[in-house]
């Protein structure tokens, strides 16, 4: 096992493109299946859950080939529907792949998606969409087997809660099923309109995306390969972002629209950054020691992304002042706060509520990595901390930063990954 070792209290500055979207590359990845002709993805992240995507598509048939940023898929050959418990339980978003399988093939046999570190991960909602369209999914002992009935047919669909991967895995189906069907209360991060721009690139008729109410006309033409290039990762640039802000420095990210983070950049500003943005740029300066800010609340987009809460908090704790975290997405999403105390931090949770109190910079220490997003921020707070930190357990980070090490150390970040002493 290795581990990063970061010599904090070092200003960072530098320009750097942000990343394809590890949450829009995984879904279209899995889109691929709809077409029976190759689809090239450029922009496509190089990281463990895609990856463990790529092992899907070709457990499922597909001949997949990446060079470099590009990832090919040819599902011409799609000839299997079964996805293994041992790939399944690797990461719990491949219940993408229902919607997919039942688009191209009718049918699906999958296993239940683990819980992960955030606490438990229903797919209840995807159930009982893809049953309103006309599927029948028998649950068996933690496998899920799934096809069509004759009842199959577009609908209106509502979900109770603006599910990401729901609507993502609805979307998909219903480009299967004759008749217009209606994703009422659909999510409207910025990756389910990069998810749409892909079908629309297959043949597909999908609109609304971005909206609470996606429309896709399904079942009526046969949808032809594409090539596609993914999104910039709106996460992974307020990671950077983040990391000069507590740091202090200044950046030029390209790469990724300023408006997909506007609420962080709201943060961001709040604290005491200079932030300058333009279409494809964004401008941020920090003197580093940020201040308190109102509460943050996590929100479905275009509210404060939980996928930043961790991060952000990272950058605060070592600032000056005082802050209300409300995470009001996700059960188990505060792991990193232990850690972030081994480094001097002053935090107090209770439920869904986390006071952050900045007293001045945090201290090195060894800490571990609790998840994906815990794991970036532990990074955040070792770069502004003064002294070393060591980060331990980097295979969360690995699942969503496609080189974090090389990204900060081109900022003038002293980051290198060690053996685990
Ligand atoms: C996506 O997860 C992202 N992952 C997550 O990013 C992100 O945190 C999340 O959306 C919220 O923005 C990918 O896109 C691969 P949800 P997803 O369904 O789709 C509840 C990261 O760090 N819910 O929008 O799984 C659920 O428990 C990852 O990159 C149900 O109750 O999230 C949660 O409380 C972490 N029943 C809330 O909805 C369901 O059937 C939002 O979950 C589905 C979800």
């Amino acid at each position: 096992m290795s581990c990063y070792e970061i010599e904090g209290g070092r200003p960072l500055t530098g320009r750097l493109t942000v990343q394809g979207a590890k949450n829009s590359a995984l879904p279209i990845l899995a889109a691929c299946l709809l077409a029976p002709e190759p689809c090239v993805i450029c922009n496509c992240p190089r990281l463990s859950d895609v990856s463990v995507t790529l092992e899907i598509l070709a457990q499922l048939g597909c001949r997949v080939k990446r060079e470099e940023d590009r990832v090919t898929v040819d599902p011409s050959d799609l000839n299997r529907c079964r996805i293994s418990e041992q790939l399944m339980g690797k990461m719990r978003s491949s219940v993408i792949f229902m919607g997919a399988l039942l688009a191209r093939l009718g049918r699906a046999e999958l296993s239940f998606p683990g819980g992960c570190e955030l606490g438990p991960r229903p797919i209840d909602l995807h159930l009982r969409g893809l049953r309103a369209l006309g599927a029948e999914i028998l649950e068996e002992g933690g496998s899920l087997r799934c096809r069509w009935t004759d009842q199959r047919e577009g609908r209106e669909i509502c979900l109770a809660i603006p599910s990401v991967g729901a609507t993502e895995n609805l979307m998909l189906a219903a480009c299967g099923v004759p008749g217009v069907t209606t994703i009422l209360g659909a999510a409207r991060e910025p990756e389910i309109v990069d998810l749409q721009n892909f079908l629309l690139a297959l043949g597909a008729e999908v609109s609304g995306a971005g909206t609470d109410r996606v429309i896709v006309r399904g079942g009526n033409r046969k949808l032809h390969g594409c090539t596609y290039t993914v999104m910039g990762d709106r996460i992974a640039a307020a990671t950077s972002l983040c990391a000069v802000g507590a740091a202090g420095g200044e950046v030029e990210l390209t790469g990724v629209e300023p408006e997909h983070l506007a609420a962080v950049l709201d943060c961001l500003e709040e604290a005491g950054c200079q932030i300058r943005t333009e279409k494809d740029l964004i401008c941020l300066k920090s003197g580093g020691e940020l201040r308190g800010i109102g509460p943050v609340r996590t929100a479905p987009y275009p509210g404060f992304p939980t996928d930043a809460q961790a991060i952000l908090m990272a950058a605060l704790a070592g600032g000056r002042g005082t802050t209300m975290f409300e995470e009001n997405m996700f059960s188990s999403r505060y792991r990193h706060v232990d850690e972030l105390r081994r480094m001097g931090a002053q935090i107090q949770t209770a439920g869904r509520a986390a006071l952050v109190i900045g007293a001045g910079a945090l201290h090195g220490a060894a800490v571990t990595s609790t998840d994906l997003r815990g794991g970036a921020a532990l990074v955040v707070a070792g770069l502004a901390a003064q002294g070393t930190t060591l980060v331990r357990d980097l295979r969360h980070i690995r699942r969503g930063y496609e080189d974090l090490e090389g990204t900060l150390t081109a900022l003038g970040g002293k980051i290198r990954e060690v053996p685990e002493p």
